[in-house]
């Protein structure tokens, strides 16, 4: 590992980001840092703002206020691919693959961030390998089962070459073994220099995952710091009871 990449300045600052819709304030002065290798994963109960947070990162909805720095270079307020051409991209909540195209051509789309045609192919073929998928390159993406869609969303978003990957609910359709079979693909990938931000309600896979939690309420964050001591935090308990959503065997919250 370059000395850089182990001192320099966070990776990624997200910057007192508030997003107002009408009335609401779906994400209200959140900051946060993310650090290179960091896994770090952000929860909360139904609609406190997880997705519009990840939205606002990668340029996909404009912030009333606050800032989004990556690498030290303010990004908020640009394009979506631009952000995602220096680094930094999110999966969608509900895989938002193209059905009628095979899981080749899904990637292909992604790689065409950095690629010609040519050479998007390649980078396509290497994604699927490197994540187990060559074997179902030219299946239909609508033939595919939860695990694997779940798989090609996060091919998609790695053929863009991210340095930042935000996951939102990526699990959110799988049975614990193939959870467990993800969660071991991000930790490679992190092992090889990705930086990931978690969104996902299975309490159990954030916990096994992720270094370090962040905890948001009605937009606001509300805790942040190790992971068994914000998933203890009262807090942080009374959100997801407020909204009713704890199950007793804290299994799902
Ligand atoms: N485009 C929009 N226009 C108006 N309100 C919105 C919009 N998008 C989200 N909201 C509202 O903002 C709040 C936060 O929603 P968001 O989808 O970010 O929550 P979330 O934490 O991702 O929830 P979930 O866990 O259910 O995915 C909710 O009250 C939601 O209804
Ligand atoms: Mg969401």
């Amino acid at each position: 590992m370059m000395p850089s990449q182990m001192t320099g300045p966070a990776l990624l600052e997200a910057k007192a980001i508030t997003v107002v819709f009408g009335g609401l304030r779906a994400v209200d002065g959140v900051s946060f840092t993310l650090n290179r290798g960091e896994i770090v994963g952000l929860i909360g109960p139904n609609g406190a703002g997880k997705t519009t947070l990840f939205n606002s990162l990668v340029g996909l909805q404009k912030l009333s206020s606050g800032s989004v720095v990556l690498e030290g270079e303010t990004v908020s307020g640009t394009k979506p691919h631009r952000i995602a051409a220096r680094g930094m991209t999110k999966t969608f909540q509900n895989a938002a693959l193209f059905p009628d195209m095979t899981v080749l051509e899904n990637v292909l789309t992604a790689a065409l961030l950095r690629h010609d045609l040519a050479s998007a192919r390649t980078k396509a073929a290497e994604v699927l390998a490197r994540l187990d998928l060559t074997s179902i390159a030219d299946a239909d993406v609508a033939d595919l089962t939860f695990p694997q869609k779940a798989m090609v969303e996060m091919a998609r978003a790695l053929a863009t070459e991210p340095k930042v990957l935000l996951l939102d609910e990526v699990m959110a359709a799988l049975a614990p073994s193939e959870m467990d079979e993800v969660m071991a693909v991000i930790r490679s990938l992190r092992d090889q220099g990705l930086t990931f931000l978690v969104v996902e309600h299975h309490m159990r896979a954030i916990m096994a995952l992720c270094d370090r939690l962040i905890a948001v309420n009605f937009g606001r964050l509300i805790a942040e710091g190790a992971p068994a001591e914000v998933a203890s935090h009262p807090t942080v308990i009374e959100a997801y009871l407020g909204h009713g959503a704890a199950g007793k065997d804290g299994a799902h919250a």
